[in-house]
């Protein structure tokens, strides 16, 4: 009998991926200057697709070009403009037999804003360009939209503990602080269709004091799912306020050499124990072939996601699979100082 479970196809919603590992949403800084699909972006992800990845999750990509974490680069579906060009990264990435996810996120901190700053009406303006931006992603061919409710995002400053400080029906407490997400969830399904799969991102733990930990993930988890979520990734941190980019949260986000193997893995474990029905994602420093294979085959997440292993080696998952050696990454994060430059992304370690 094959216990091996890692290369068994999986649904997402309607929509099956061929097998249980997920490309995690990497900016690559090789949109063009003004946001549109380049040969080069195109071609990163051809390469990740034919390396064997099921699921390959596009960048983060901008819903309004006022609320961009970055300066230039960020790719973009803010406007009809964008869809031949995504359409064209879509073409190639199912070409090459990988199932294409985009992710949409939004920065409130480009305008320094934080949740309480901003009127119910721009509240609902944000929500509208989501889905908006999430109709282009349909349009464009895309298989499934991601939303990126994780780290210090939008939706995560919504769903946070420590961010959100509304007095209202949009924060106040965990029911309020969901509000933001579910609607934008519950809005999407309205507009694309209930067999369109959309994938949530979010912090299983902000890793810091005042911030949201596995009983506030666990809750808005089982809620996005009941507006309609497809699949709950979970990442961890990426909260700066308490100590910078070199704060414990900050790290978490991305962890480094020093950290452990698969150290978030029990955050998706928990939340996998109390939200049935929908694939859980687990992401974080994961680029051993046994540590993927001890996830998916104990029930400890449904799929795995590896970010920086596919920088590293974008045939990483073919090598696995057939048991060849492979390029390992070091998790010194090279490859982050090139982004946090504004510089193309790659492997500094074996790419230069
Ligand atoms: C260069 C780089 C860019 C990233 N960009 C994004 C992004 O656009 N959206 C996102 O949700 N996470 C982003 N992340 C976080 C990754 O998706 C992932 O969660 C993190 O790298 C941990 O996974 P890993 O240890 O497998 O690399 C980025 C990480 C790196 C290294
Ligand atoms: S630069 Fe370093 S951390 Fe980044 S992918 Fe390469 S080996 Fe991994």
């Amino acid at each position: 009998m094959n216990l091996n479970k890692v290369f068994e196809p999986i649904n997402i919603g309607k929509v099956v991926v061929p097998n249980r590992i997920v490309l995690a949403p990497m900016d690559t800084n090789l949109a063009s200057d003004d946001g549109f699909v380049t040969e080069k972006l195109i071609e990163h992800y051809r390469k990740r697709a034919s390396g064997g990845i099921g699921l390959i999750t596009v960048e983060i990509t901008s819903i309004n070009p006022m609320r961009e974490m970055k300066p230039t680069n960020n790719l973009s579906a803010f406007d009809d403009k964008f869809v031949p060009g995504l359409f064209k990264l879509a073409r190639a990435i199912r070409e090459e037999g990988a199932v294409a996810s985009l992710q949409l996120g939004d920065f409130l901190h480009a305008i320094n804003k934080k949740p309480a700053d901003l009127s119910v009406l721009e509240i609902e303006e944000i929500i509208n360009e989501f889905v908006s931006a999430a109709v282009r992603v349909k349009e464009a061919g895309f298989d499934i939209v991601d939303y990126h409710m994780a780290h210090r995002y939008t939706i995560a400053d919504f769903l946070s503990k420590y961010a959100n400080k509304r007095e209202d029906s949009y924060g106040k407490n965990l029911y309020g602080r969901t509000k933001f997400a579910e609607t934008i969830v519950r809005e999407t399904k309205k507009r694309l269709g209930e067999d369109f799969p959309i994938v949530c991102r979010i912090n299983g733990d902000e890793f810091m004091v005042g911030g949201n930990t596995i009983i506030d993930s666990t809750y808005i988890s089982k809620n996005l799912v009941r507006a309609g979520a497809d699949a709950i990734h979970v990442s961890a941190g990426g909260r700066i306020e308490l100590g910078g980019s070199r704060s414990y949260s900050s790290y978490r986000q991305v962890p480094t050499s020093e950290m452990a193997d698969g150290l978030n893995v029990h955050l998706a474990e928990q939340i996998k124990k109390k939200v049935k029905n929908v694939p859980i994602i687990t992401v974080g420093k994961i680029s051993n072939p046994g540590l993927i294979e001890e996830i998916v085959n104990e029930g400890k997440a449904d799929m795995v996601a590896i970010g920086r292993a596919a920088l590293a080696d974008a045939d990483f998952v073919n090598k696995m699979k057939e048991k060849r050696p492979f390029r390992r990454c070091i998790f010194k994060n090279d490859c982050i100082r090139l982004y946090l430059k504004n510089e193309p992304v790659k492997c500094v370690t074996y790419d230069s």
